[in-house]
Parts: structure tokens; C-alpha cells; sequence
């Protein structure tokens, strides 16, 4: 598979199956991660990985209603950072995005592997941190929930969810999202200029 294909096989899917955690399975997940840029090579991300079960079932109390689907996680990944483990140019603070450059490595690499690696943020962060241990300094960027696509699966999911579940949600073009030679803040005057790319 491409980059191409990968990024388009790539999905957050919530209806998730069991499947076997190795140590072996998490260094191959991980070890993309080596490839990422980051600023100044900071490499500020860090992450936990949580695969026993009753760590597990602690950890799965820390989400919202909404993500209750993690449960059928197999394995949940805590990636975090802060603002001291990253570079600062000119009061701009880089760890987040170096650390979500990263995490995209991550994320494509379990779809190279057949899984799912769906990212999180609707989590009580200082409950998360507790369980985790983790110093309260520390961002907790997200939580992936990482498992196998199942069509079967009986978890319960909004109306929305479903609906996400079937197909891709619906994204923003990029003739809108994109500008050419300079910043308008008149969309509808610039619109001729960008289309000069996205005919
Ligand atoms: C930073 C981040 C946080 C997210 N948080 C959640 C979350 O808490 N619960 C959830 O169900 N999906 C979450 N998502 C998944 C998005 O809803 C999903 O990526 C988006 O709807 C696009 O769908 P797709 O990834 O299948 O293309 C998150 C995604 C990102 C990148």
C-alpha cells in the first residue's frame, strides 16, 4: 500500500473487536515514530502503552459518554508532552505539533498493520493523569484507541457515530482551506486565484 492508499484506508472507526496484545506488536507500531520530524529534534512525545486488563478497565473510567466505545479497545495509548520537552521560536511553542506529526506516524502504521488507531480528547485529563502517574506538568494530548474494525460489534453508538461508521465525515474543501500568494480575508474575491489549482 502507498501513502495515498494508506491515508485514505486510514479511518477513526469506533466499532472495535478484541485482539491479542504483544510487546512485539507495540515496538512495531512504535518504531515509525524514529522517522518524525520534529523542531530543533526535540522529539518531545511520549507515550504509554496500556494493554493489561485491568489497567485497562481502570483507565476506560476516564471517558466521557460519548467515547464508551473505547471499552473494546485492546490496547490504549496515552501520548504526552509539554511545553519544556519541545522548542519555543520566538514565543511559539512547537511540542504539540511536533508530537501530532508523530502520532500521525503512528496512526498510519496501525492502518499498515490492519488496525485501528482512533484518537481521543473527551477524557477527564487529571483523572487520566493519576492513573497514569503522570507529573502534573505534563499535557495529555490524547488517548488512541487502538484495536480491530468490526462490522459486528454491539457497541452502542449515536445516530452520528453511526453514521460516521459507514462513511467518512464530510471535510471542508481545500479551495476553501487554501489561499495563494497571500492571506484574504474575502473568501469569495480570492476564490478565482486558488481555483487556479483546484479547477
Ligand atoms: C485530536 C483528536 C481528538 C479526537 N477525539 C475524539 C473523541 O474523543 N471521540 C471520538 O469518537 N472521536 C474523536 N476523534 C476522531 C474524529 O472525530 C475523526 O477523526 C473525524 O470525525 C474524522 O473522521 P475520520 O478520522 O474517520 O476520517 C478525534 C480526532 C482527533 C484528531
Amino acid at each position: 500500500m502507498n501513502l495515498t492508499e494508506l491515508a485514505k484506508k486510514r479511518r477513526s472507526y469506533r466499532k472495535l473487536e478484541q485482539i491479542s496484545i504483544t510487546p512485539e506488536i507495540i515496538k512495531e507500531l512504535v518504531e515509525i515514530v524514529e522517522f518524525s520530524p520534529s523542531c530543533d529534534n526535540k522529539q518531545p512525545w511520549r507515550f504509554i502503552f496500556v494493554y493489561d486488563k485491568d489497567k485497562l478497565t481502570e483507565l476506560n473510567e476516564v471517558f466521557h459518554e460519548k467515547n464508551s466505545w473505547v471499552k473494546n479497545a485492546s490496547l490504549l495509548v496515552a501520548v504526552f508532552s509539554n511545553q519544556d520537552s519541545g522548542c519555543n521560536i520566538s514565543d511559539r511553542d512547537y511540542y504539540l505539533f511536533d508530537t501530532g506529526i508523530a502520532v500521525s506516524y503512528l496512526i498510519l502504521r496501525a492502518t499498515e498493520m490492519g488496525l485501528v488507531a482512533h484518537p481521543t480528547s473527551y477524557y477527564d485529563e487529571k483523572k487520566a493523569k493519576h492513573i497514569l502517574n503522570l507529573p502534573e506538568e505534563m499535557v495529555l494530548i490524547t488517548i488512541l484507541a487502538i484495536g480491530k474494525h468490526s462490522d459486528s460489534s454491539e457497541v452502542i453508538l449515536s445516530p452520528d457515530q453511526e453514521k460516521d461508521e459507514r462513511q467518512r465525515p464530510r471535510r471542508l474543501s481545500l479551495q476553501y482551506l487554501s489561499y495563494l500568494d497571500r492571506y484574504v480575508e474575502d473568501y469569495e474575491e480570492d476564490k478565482k486565484r486558488i481555483e487556479k489549482i483546484f479547477k
